[in-house]
């Protein structure tokens, strides 16, 4: 059992303990909850440092286990929950919700677990909570110690409250929800077979492995009327009801009494498990649930030493993974992030998109068309079969025309237009996470997989065929400039430049008013220039000469466009509007300089010759660039305005109104890199990356071991402060700017590049690279402070030519020394 620890490097909130891949919480009121993900392959529990949240199976809004409320007072207050009681005292195994305070409170969450530890009056406890590997369930396990002289009686109470799957009608349709609940006990198994009657073929369950004392499923019998969590009227009496639910709220809490004599401790191993059974055996007898499933999964981890062997067996899954790209550079933080938290994140980000955090209800987005494909650039590298069959999942729900559903649900994979449709920059994303998966993996089959259009299983084009119409879409949806139709709005969901909305009880994003065939965006234009490049590479590996001549012509045309209508004298404008006018020009009052245009254009090389990328990037820095990231556009809107849209809804200084929007930083680290700025890269990338900003936690708020959506900016009330942790495109684009930009660690179809850009002050750095089967130690040197330019490549012990590693020569364990030259 784990004592909490002190550490000297604790800052207000916490630290980062990188031995054991935690970061410490050391106190249950951190600024917002700070949160952890468990599971990583169907079933997912959201857990904060209390120990709130809930969990799911596979789709948080159509297979929800456990309630939450989200918006709460307090916040936080629904979760998995485990009441002590002992000498008249209450409190609570992880912190809250009961309001008497522990002596002693730590949280650590670790890679895919959460631990709780905390100490009163003598009792220690330590509460661990995970999904083990390949189970559709979420394992408690609670160690109570008796730590005192004395003989002690712990009355112990679980708690749980169900969700009636639909999280969406869970919160909204009473009417029916109070009566439709159902329950059944057995053998202190807590079942909960809410619609199992009619359609549903799946129950969930909350079991322990030791005898019960009493047990409640009925939350008011539980709580008492009018009581909440903080304060179960069944805790404070010391003893369960048994009460059976029959609609209303149904929870599962177990009574158990524990007795430890002086020293001893006890292990308890509470399983809350989902049961899928086949149609034909759900009944074990008419009523009574088929209950094989459950006790099958439950026997599994009947005590203590299989759920020892289920943690470990996660812990060298997580050392596993991390192992493919780890980083030794002279600054510890960016190593942090790198080797630790951002992969992390990035797993996280890749399976649950923008669907399910404390900020995302899980019954809105679903798995984003943009979001998810851009969520691979950050984890192709870990699990490549998982992003192979992510692409082709997005893939099947592109339309024929090319253009893309921009959001599907996880449960039946098929697109809706829920928050709207013809976003005109989702296409592409397409190919860029196909081409990275093809360089990480060297798997061009990927591109003859057959996939059909819009959902029809029976479709015979190939996903190459997809990639082509994504390009054809731009091609075929040109403005008057020549420049891409921005649609309902390209990557910043809130320029909605055919709007024109005046009633506050429309959607920005499914109003439409303008005629679409005016409006540009000079966003779409650089990506189309970028990706349409890897498109043409791709063609060219696939030696279809006509197509990639084709494809040439239509990126040069673009190029050529951006160059004549896109350029503002300092920098990229931004879009054109619906009358024509611009939109980030010099010419406008607000909004003169957008970053999007800046990012885009810049990665896609426009400008690099003559001098205007540069300049570009030095009016980023001037004009966005804050202390605390690079905001979206200045100066910020200060009135609504409907030929812009939701962006001037926000106020100064939030979200895509002048925020620091965080997504979008990493493609300025990317071109500074590109234009071999490494410092400045560097400068950005610690500007918004958690591990840097621990310090300044009361201000930042957020977790400090992941990354925001936002950051507010200069003109916000509150300069620095983030909001929407977890789920952002940040991770996956801060990963990729940094280990393919940075440290410049980059696949190609051939093998893995090396292009550094790092801090002139970097003496050297060390990388290990898994690469498709090889294993590569690369040193990079930068002997002279050159921090990029040329390398010289020696490769066990031999020099190389040019700074490629070639994977048919070099596919085993190999030592790479690549030196920076002038
Ligand atoms: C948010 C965007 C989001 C969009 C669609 C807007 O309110 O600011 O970040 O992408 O809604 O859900
Ligand atoms: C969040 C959305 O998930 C993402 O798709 C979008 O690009 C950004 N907001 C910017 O508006």
């Amino acid at each position: 059992m784990i004592e909490p620890s002190t550490d000297t490097l604790n800052t207000e909130f916490g630290y980062f303990d990188d031995q054991q891949k935690e970061y410490v919480i050391s106190t249950p009121f951190t600024p917002t909850p700070w949160i952890n993900y468990l599971g990583n392959d169907g079933f997912y529990g959201l857990i904060s440092n209390t120990a709130g949240g809930y969990s799911f199976y596979q789709d948080p809004k159509f297979r929800r286990l456990t309630r939450y409320r989200y918006n709460s007072v307090p916040v936080d207050t629904s979760g998995r929950y485990f009441y002590l009681k002992c000498d008249d005292e209450i409190w609570s195994a992880s912190g809250r919700p009961v309001a008497n305070q522990p002596e002693k409170y730590q949280c650590r969450h670790g890679m895919g677990y959460s631990r709780f530890l905390v100490n009163h009056q003598g009792i220690n406890s330590e509460l661990t909570c995970f999904v083990p590997l390949g189970e559709k369930a979420e394992v408690h396990r609670l160690t109570l110690k008796n730590a005192g002289a004395r003989h002690r009686k712990i009355s112990l109470f679980s708690y749980i409250e169900w969700c009636l799957w639909n999280a969406e009608d869970d919160g909204t349709n009473f009417q029916r929800n109070l009566s439709t609940g159902e329950v059944e006990v057995e053998d202190g198994v807590i079942y909960h077979k809410t619609e199992y009657r009619e359609r549903r073929d799946h129950y969930a369950f909350y079991s322990v492995n030791q005898p019960i004392s009493g047990f409640d499923t009925d939350r008011d019998s539980f709580l008492g009327p009018y009581r909440g969590v903080e304060k179960p009227l069944c805790v404070e009496q010391g003893q369960s009801t048994n009460s059976h639910a029959h609609g209303w709220s149904p929870i599962a809490s177990h009574h158990v009494e524990v007795e430890l004599a002086p020293g001893e401790e006890q292990t308890l191993v509470f399983v809350l498990g989902y049961c899928e059974v086949e149609k034909s055996q759900k009944w074990q007898s008419p009523g009574v649930i088929n209950k094989t499933p459950a006790q099958e999964l439950i026997k599994r981890y009947a005590d203590n030493h299989s759920v020892q062997q289920a943690l470990d067996n996660l812990a060298t899954h997580w050392d596993k993974l991390l192992s493919k790209f780890q980083i030794n550079s002279p600054d510890r933080k960016f190593n942090r992030s790198l080797n630790i938290w951002n992969q992390y994140q990035n797993m996280v980000t890749f399976n649950l998109s923008r669907s399910a955090s404390f900020y995302e209800s899980g019954i809105g987005r679903g798995m984003g068309f943009r979001d998810s494909n851009q969520d691979t650039i950050g984890f192709a590298h870990m699990v490549p079969d998982k992003v192979k069959e992510r692409i082709l999942d997005l893939s099947a729900t592109q339309k024929s025309d090319g253009s893309a559903y921009h959001q599907y649900q996880p449960l039946t994979k098929k697109g809706n237009a829920n928050i709207g449709g013809n976003f005109n920059d989702d296409p592409m994303w397409m190919v860029l996470s196909t081409v990275n998966y093809i360089k990480e993996t060297g798997d061009f089959s990927i591109l003859t997989e057959k996939v059909g259009f819009d959902g029809d299983e029976s479709g015979e084009p190939d996903h190459f065929e997809h990639l082509k119409r994504a390009f054809e879409h731009v091609v075929k949806n040109l403005g008057p400039h020549g420049l891409p139709l921005i649609g309902r709005a390209d990557w910043n969901d809130c320029l909605n430049l055919n709007c024109f909305s005046e009633d506050p009880n429309e959607s920005y994003q499914t109003t439409q008013r303008g005629k679409s065939d005016i409006a540009e965006s000079l966003m779409i234009a650089g990506q189309f220039v970028l990706y349409g490049q890897d498109f043409v590479q791709l063609c060219l590996q696939l030696g279809k000469a006509e197509l990639a001549h084709y494809a040439q012509k239509q990126v040069d045309a673009m190029r050529d466009a951006v160059l004549k209508h896109g350029w503002d004298g300092e920098w990229f404008l931004r879009a054109y509007n619906a009358k024509g006018e611009k939109i980030g020009s010099h010419e406008n009052k607000e909004g003169q300089i957008f970053i999007e245009s800046q990012g885009f254009c810049v990665m896609a090389g426009i400008g690099m010759q003559d001098g205007k990328a540069r300049r570009a990037l030095d009016s980023v820095a001037k004009r966005l660039a804050t202390p605390h990231g690079i905001m979206l556009n200045q100066p910020a809107f200060n009135e609504y305005d409907k030929y812009l849209g939701e962006i001037s809804s926000y106020p100064p200084g939030y979200k895509e109104n002048a925020g620091i929007f965080c997504h979008n930083n990493p493609w300025i680290m990317v071109a500074e890199a590109m234009l071999g700025r490494g410092d400045k890269a560097l400068e950005y990338f610690a500007s918004i990356s958690p591990a840097y900003l621990q310090d300044v936690k009361s201000l930042h708020k957020t977790e400090p071991y992941v990354y925001s959506q936002m950051i507010a900016g200069s003109d916000a009330a509150t300069p620095g402060q983030a909001k929407n942790s977890w789920l952002t495109g940040t991770a996956a684009w801060c990963y990729y700017a940094a280990s393919q930009f940075i440290l410049g660690i980059k696949p190609d179809y051939a093998g893995l590049t090396i292009v550094p850009c790092i801090p002139a002050d970097w003496p050297s750095f060390a990388v290990s690279r898994r690469f498709r089967d090889a294993h590569y130690s690369i040193e990079v040197r930068n002997p002279d402070g050159l921090g990029s330019g040329k390398v010289q490549l020696e490769i066990d012990g031999k020099n190389v030519q040019g700074n490629l590693i070639d994977y048919s020569q070099f596919n085993g364990e190999h030592h790479v020394i690549a030196t920076i030259v002038s």
